[in-house]
């Protein structure tokens, strides 16, 4: 069984052994295997893209897919979601080899055809129970479509906006990315140890640390010591462990000098000897086969590695279905090794009940009904409305419905990059723009007009705009890019602007300048948007500016000037809709930052808990010298971690602790008194830090541990309260030990990561 009763799998089963005693699940696979050829065990361990199929769409024999489906080379495939098609290779399957049922995967990473916001954007609502309804949602549509794995969560922990998969994530936190990765296993697994019909296995990703590559180039590698891979990076993996996550993607980077897909240290000795995981581990897409460019063996040792080390099965590298019987027969690798990994796919296959029915997961009724509903549309909207964080109001916001809207950029009227990166199965036609949601909300004239190129470089604009089937598809020549003069298009966009009484300003990235192979060394609103913004200001009309990313920017000369700025990153289907929800205070917004914006690039990576240094310098302070700062920047961030303002107002009393000192096997409660201070109800997200003064190895200057999003009416007042236990005050030390060593410790209680009220506590 998968790991989520209060008895850890582990432990189960060190009991059968003891007792001698096997249950039903290793009965059958004991069976199972013991009819299975050496062939047949390591067809279990490749995954294959089912990419050609898409395109097919029908089984032809030439396939080189489907030939090897029939030698039983393919143990799973991903890629396709049309339930009739996987059926028909299911069948295949069953025909074929040992007979073993597939597994189908897919990258369902913020939704499945109704797509949710982008994960960072999620993120910032700070809603657990919210994120897991909406990956509950994708679990439902994506098994209604024949899909029964999917590569999701993406749980790095990312310090490093340059970094385009900054985006898939939850931001730069480990408590609070453990506990979104948490509420995504549960969404798409559900909290008991059966599969229903519509719910599907997790993959958690990219494990290990690949948040963490330097200078936030994509695959760099990672120099992180173990002590702070554990503080800083690990918790999301780990939980994500606890809550029952069936399987892990190995990831691209490197960690201390060894691939994490060839990693026993990270495979073996963290993920399954201390977090107890019990399920598989799949590498990412030819990840084996990219360890022979890390330099570290050719294809078939850097096979024979990987399994050793804990890899059970292979993704697009035809690594294992080539080498491993080969390393078998040299004995470079034992039978055992093969057993283990293929027994691990084994049994996430019968947990998933394949072995009773192949095609639980291929019903070709739900892919009619259960995809693409009101319900999950609707959902969309509240997911959306709640992961909208507002940066500045002056007081522009909530717009009138009464103003004359003059809505203006490249994204006033795109429905694409309201997908946002990783939205395999989107279907853009149906999303809703920014445009047309406020159109539909206003009571007057809403004009829009496109303002502006997304950028001056025509051909970095053309790379970013059909990069990924420029790479797949040779000769692939691309629409024409920049067709109407930039100067014609703010010339329209000013006639509007002028007619308006607000202009809103729709600006940022598409969603093919983050995600995957997107990083960028600058991270500022692209250079022909930012012209179209200075031009816009010249109009003297109030500017609300609403940000499409899927990333923290530099927004220095937007902050001084825009009237409002509202970060909408990619909302996914309904994104216009609740954008405007939220421009005319439908919805109050209560999104709060999960990952700090920078004043300027040299300041990545940027993260709130960062270390105190030798010669600490406070944030906001001005250039001091042989302190650790810049000389040309302050250290603070534009935007803090945890930051994110309503159209209301929120006072906070100091905090009480219940007593100031505690012992390790005691606890403590550390409470403020929240107080909505302005007009509208609205919601509010308490954040609590702690701050160890004294250890033995040095702690970054502040921890979140603990947040309660509150809904406060207007003039009403809560009183919030945290438990404090030893286990808020827990580190990693030197030694690798988990452990809270006596001292005080700062306890702050706030609204962000900067602006926090203060106690001291100290544990005896
Ligand atoms: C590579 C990406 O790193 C990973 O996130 C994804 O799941 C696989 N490709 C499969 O598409």
């Amino acid at each position: 069984m998968i790991r989520k009763s209060l008895i850890p799998l582990a432990l189960l089963s060190a009991v059968s052994l003891m007792t001698g005693c096997k249950s039903q699940m290793d009965k059958y696979i004991d069976n199972l295997m013991s009819k299975m050829t050496v062939e047949q065990k390591i067809g279990q361990l490749n995954l294959h893209s089912a990419g050609g199929f898409i395109s097919a769409l029908k089984v032809t024999e030439d396939d080189e897919n489907i030939k090897a489906l029939r030698r039983g080379e393919i143990g799973a495939l991903y890629g396709s979601g049309d339930v009739s098609y996987n059926r028909q290779l299911q069948e295949i399957a069953l025909e074929s080899g040992a007979g073993i049922p597939l597994i189908f995967g897919m990258d369902v990473i913020h939704g499945y055809q109704t797509i949710f916001p982008v994960p960072l954007a999620l993120s910032t609502s700070w809603n657990m129970d919210l994120i897991e309804r909406t990956s509950r949602a994708a679990a439902k549509e994506a098994s209604a479509s024949g899909i029964n794995w999917v590569f999701s969560p993406m749980v790095d922990i990312a310090r490093d906006a340059r970094w385009g998969r900054i985006v898939e994530g939850a931001g730069e936190d480990p408590y609070l990315g453990g506990e979104i990765a948490k509420a995504y296993v549960y969404g798409y697994q559900g909290h008991d140890d059966k599969f229903d019909k519509d719910e599907v296995l997790t993959c958690v990703k990219h494990y290990a640390l690949y948040g963490g590559a330097e200078a936030g180039r994509d695959y760099n590698s990672v120099f992180l010591s173990r002590q702070e891979a554990m503080n800083g990076f690990m918790r999301p993996y780990a939980e994500a462990a606890k809550a029952g996550a069936a399987s892990y993607m190995s990831s691209f980077n490197e960690f201390e000098g060894i691939p994490a897909s060839a990693n026993k240290y990270l495979l073996t000795d963290v993920l399954r000897d201390q977090f107890g995981f019990n399920g598989f581990v799949v590498s990412d897409a030819t990840a084996v086969q990219e360890m022979v460019a890390h330099g570290i063996g050719n294809l078939q040792e850097v096979s024979a590695r990987a399994l050793q080390a804990g890899l059970d099965m292979d993704m697009n590298s035809d690594g294992f279905v080539a080498t491993l019987k080969k390393s078998l027969d040299e004995k470079r690798i034992s039978k055992k090794d093969i057993d283990i990994a293929c027994r691990r796919v084994l049994e996430a296959k019968y947990k998933l009940g394949l072995f009773e029915d192949p095609f639980k997961y291929l019903d070709e009724e739900r892919a009619k009904t259960e995809i693409f509903t009101d319900e999950t549309r609707a959902l969309a909207r509240e997911a959306a409305n709640e992961s909208q964080v507002l940066l500045k109001n002056n007081g522009i916001l909530p717009l009138k419905t009464s103003a004359k809207v003059a809505v203006i950029g490249p994204f006033a009227d795109d429905k694409e990059s309201m997908s946002g990166a990783w939205a395999m199965s989107k279907m853009n036609s149906q999303n809703v723009s920014i445009y047309q949601g406020i159109k539909e909300l206003s009571h007057n004239i809403v004009t829009k007009a496109e303002g502006s190129w997304m950028m001056y470089d025509e051909d970095l604009e053309f790379n970013v705009k059909y990069g990924l089937m420029a790479t797949f598809m040779p000769g692939f020549k691309g629409a024409p890019i920049h067709t109407v003069p930039q100067e014609r298009l703010i010339s329209e966009a000013l006639a509007y602007a002028r007619n308006a009484d607000v202009i809103v300003a729709c600006v940022g990235e598409s969603n093919t300048m983050n995600g995957e192979g997107a990083s960028r060394s600058d991270i500022s609103l692209p250079d022909a948007q930012e012209d179209l913004l200075k031009a816009l200001k010249s109009t003297g009309k109030p500017i609300v500016m609403v940000l499409t990313t899927g990333r923290p920017l530099v927004l220095n000369w937007e902050e001084e000037n825009m009237d409002a700025i509202l970060v909408t990153w990619s909302e996914g289907s309904e994104a216009g809709h609740s954008i405007a929800d939220v421009l005319y205070g439908n919805v109050n917004p209560s999104g709060k930052l999960t990952t700090s914006f920078p004043r300027s690039v040299g300041q990545e990576p940027l993260y709130y808990n960062h270390k105190n240094t030798g010669r600490p310098h406070p944030d906001y302070d001005p250039y001091k010298k042989f302190t650790s700062n810049y000389m040309d920047v302050i250290n603070a961030p534009l935007y803090p971690f945890g930051y994110g303002l309503s159209y209301t107002t929120f006072e906070y009393s100091p905090i009480k602790l219940s007593s100031d000192s505690m012992r390790e096997k005691g606890k403590v409660k550390a409470s403020v008194e929240v107080k909505n201070t302005g007009n509208y109800d609205g919601m509010e997200t308490v954040q609590l830090y702690i701050h160890d003064c004294l250890s033995t190895s040095t702690r970054p200057v502040k921890e979140l541990k603990g947040f309660q999003k509150i809904f406060l009416k207007a003039g009403e007042k809560k009183k919030v309260e945290f438990e404090i236990t030893a286990e808020d005050l827990k580190y990693y030390n030197h030694e690798l030990e988990y452990v809270c060593e006596p001292g005080d410790f700062e306890i702050f209680i706030g609204p962000d990561s900067q602006d926090l009220s203060r106690a001291i506590l100290t544990l005896k």
